[in-house]
């Protein structure tokens, strides 16, 4: 691609076949490229629910391309559920609602496009999506045709109103429509984890949900009937076990993010760490129209982002647990590793770790820590300071529902 790029670029052809080839080229990805770091942008469902409309995704692209977030990678602006009228029209188009959306998708696409940014939509597997509008059964290749020719660039695909089918075809079926579009649209599964989406998700989308639904609690879960909302521990103690079929283009996704809806700046910046050290997709649920100086200096932390988008793409593992106190490791390219001490309770705590007599084991890369024989130096990603080598003992005090986010790096 790179060299038909330059072989035209090079010959005197007319500005507007050169803008071509350059758009032709900027664009060149494929399905096979989607995702090979977990995918970061904004979702409208956490905070907004049904509340959808075109000035809400107009001045959200506005605030993601100038706020910082562009900058540290935030790509997809995408519509969650209630963007669709209520019903298909006369030959079985899915339509946006026409109060919500009266511009249409197309120009939403456009727009966004405008700012550098992508845009994403939401379908279900069944004949209704969770929120009551049109889904995509029976209608998968028609709906996969419409978005790629409205320019949509990614599909959260749910999984309400599918009693009777199997999720893995389900999935397939509609993975194949978008691959058929030529368009790469990225998909993202969200069945909640209930059929084991890690077993099958590789090849079929680029992330699968491992749970229900998140909500803005720390370490609760809520019960409604028929159903649970999660909070940040109860859900990242759910990933247990499955670090192991995440990397470049299939992610294990514990839920979009719930930073800047509630919960405290520790708590927020506990999330935001784990989400990273999880490699898991950062999909934003607060209003970024109106982000307050500490919830955007959490989302943007590009030392702490370095660790989700990290090329190796394995997923953390908890080294230990005491004391309420969790200590994980990520290993990152160069021989470099993450380590995490997250201090689940309430009360701060005081830490002591003695690198030297520690050893971390990583069975995906078949890396080990060398802390016996090397030293690395710790820098710490939340307090943009170092902290001395691996060679002395580390000794620290960790905020109550909060984190000790370090980067080691051999010397
Ligand atoms: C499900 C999904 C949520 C959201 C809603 C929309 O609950 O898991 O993330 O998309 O549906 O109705």
């Amino acid at each position: 691609m790179k060299k038909i790029f330059l072989t035209l670029k090079s010959s005197s052809l007319p500005g507007a076949l050169l803008l071509f080839a350059a758009c032709f080229c900027a664009r060149a990805q494929t399905f096979d490229q989607l995702a090979m770091t977990p995918q970061m942008g904004w979702n409208s469902w956490n905070k907004f629910q049904g509340q959808v409309s075109e000035q809400l995704i107009r001045e959200t692209a506005d605030a993601m391309a100038t706020n910082g977030m562009k900058d540290a990678g935030y790509q997809y602006v995408n519509i969650d559920d209630l963007w669709q009228a209520t019903s298909r029209d006369a030959q079985g188009n899915i339509v946006p609602d026409p109060t919500r959306f009266p511009s249409g998708i197309r120009a939403m696409a456009d727009y966004v496009h405008s700012k550098g940014l992508k845009l994403g939509i939401y379908s279900d597997a069944g004949a209704k999506t969770c929120g009551g509008r049109p889904g995509s059964l029976g209608y998968e290749e028609q709906d996969a045709k419409a978005y790629a020719a409205w320019g949509v660039d990614y599909l959260k695909y749910d999984w309400c109103n599918t009693s009777g089918l199997q999720a893995p075809a389900a999935y397939k079926k509609m993975s194949d429509a978008l691959r058929a579009t030529g368009r790469p649209i990225l998909f993202s599964l969200c069945e909640w984890g209930n059929s084991k989406p890690w077993l099958w998700g590789k090849g079929v989308g680029q992330s699968w949900r491992t749970t229900g639904d998140i909500y803005a609690s720390f370490d609760q879960v809520q019960n409604h009937p028929g159903y649970k909302d999660y909070g940040v521990l109860p859900i990242l103690d759910m990933q247990e076990g499955l670090r192991k079929y995440a990397g470049p283009g299939h992610w294990n996704d514990p839920d979009m993010l719930e930073v800047g809806n509630g919960m405290s700046v520790n708590e927020d910046r506990a999330h935001f760490t784990m989400w990273c050290m999880l490699a898991a997709p950062l999909i934003t649920g607060n209003d970024l129209r109106h982000t307050n100086p500490e919830t955007l200096k959490i989302l943007t932390d590009k030392d702490v982002i370095s660790l989700n988008q990290d090329p190796l793409g394995i997923q953390a593992l908890k080294y230990s647990a005491k004391d309420g106190v969790e200590v994980w490791f990520k290993p990152l390219n160069n021989d470099a590793w993450a380590a995490c001490f997250l201090n689940r309770n309430k009360d701060p705590h005081k830490i002591a770790f003695d690198w030297s007599s520690e050893k971390v084991a990583d069975n995906i890369s078949n890396r080990e820590t060398k802390f016996d024989t090397t030293a690395y130096r710790i820098r710490d990603l939340w307090q943009k300071q170092d902290l001395g080598t691996t060679k002395t003992p580390l000794t620290a005090e960790v905020p109550g529902h909060d984190v000790l986010s370090l980067r080691l790096e051999e010397i």
